[in-house]
């Protein structure tokens, strides 16, 4: 079985925003209905925050947040409370405002360091998940100009891993410990929507949707659910490069 891959430009962040908010409250809907909960995965980063805050602020109706299980793409080594901290960030834009239970939250650990924190992670996810067979329902992933996706960086170790679910990683140009799901947690996934924004971005998506496969200097190519399909939201900055041929 292959990927199903779309690629939709929108004409800015806000309607990035606003079709990726559209695309969780889909994916959360369905999941429910058919499993009576719903795996989703977030991304860090900053591209997310206004899909957040746009779905604590639009959808509180639409989504049944009580059968939500909410992890975490990736995170960077430091506490729950930093500016830096990815799960801060959607704690404040999203699982606040709809009241999650904190029971259904599963935030990365980062006070033990990376090795320890991926290891708990790695056993939080085998309960949840692919203990009894099952995946994510979504994942929610960024791009980093680097290609990277959550701390799946190019030239890392990370990349290579095929027999765990969590693992810890650096991040080369800031020299941050940082923990991350692999390949075969991502892929896991039904649905795997990116936010890509911004001019800073173009080069990166392009190499990515257009350059041959190559894990090691672009990452994010690796995120190919069998049998799942994988959204591409770009506003028209980030879009700039792409060849007639990847749309
Ligand atoms: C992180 C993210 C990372 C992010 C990209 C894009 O922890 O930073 O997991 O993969 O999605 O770096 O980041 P921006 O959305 O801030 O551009």
């Amino acid at each position: 079985m292959t990927t199903n891959r779309q690629i939709e430009v929108l004409p800015s962040t806000d309607e990035v925003a606003r079709r990726g908010a559209s695309l969780f409250a889909e994916s959360a809907v369905e999941a429910v209905e058919a499993r009576g909960r719903c795996h989703v995965c977030l991304a860090g980063g900053g591209t997310p925050q206004d899909m957040y805050s746009l779905l604590a602020s639009e959808y509180g109706g639409e989504i049944p947040w009580d059968s939500l299980h909410v992890y975490f793409s990736d995170e960077r080594c430091v506490p729950p409370d930093d500016l830096e901290s990815n799960y801060r960030m959607a704690r404040d834009a999203l699982l606040n405002p709809v009241n999650l239970s904190q029971s259904n939250v599963y935030r990365i650990p980062t006070e033990h360091g990376a090795a320890a924190g991926a290891e708990a992670y790695e056993e939080t996810l085998r309960a949840q998940l692919y203990g009894s067979g099952g995946g994510f329902d979504l994942v929610l992933l960024g791009l980093g100009a680097d290609a990277h996706t959550a701390s799946l960086f190019p030239g890392t170790d990370a990349v290579s891993v095929q027999d765990r679910w969590c693992v810890g990683n650096r991040a080369p140009k800031t020299g941050v410990d940082r923990i991350t799901l692999t390949y075969p947690a991502l892929n896991s996934a039904s649905r795997v929507v990116f936010l890509v924004t911004g001019a800073s971005k173009a080069e990166a998506l392009r190499s990515v949707l257009a350059d041959p496969v190559d894990l090691a200097q672009r990452p994010a190519q690796g995120i190919c659910p069998t049998g799942g399909e994988v959204i591409w939201l770009a506003d028209r900055e980030a879009a700039g490069r792409l060849p007639s041929t990847a749309l």
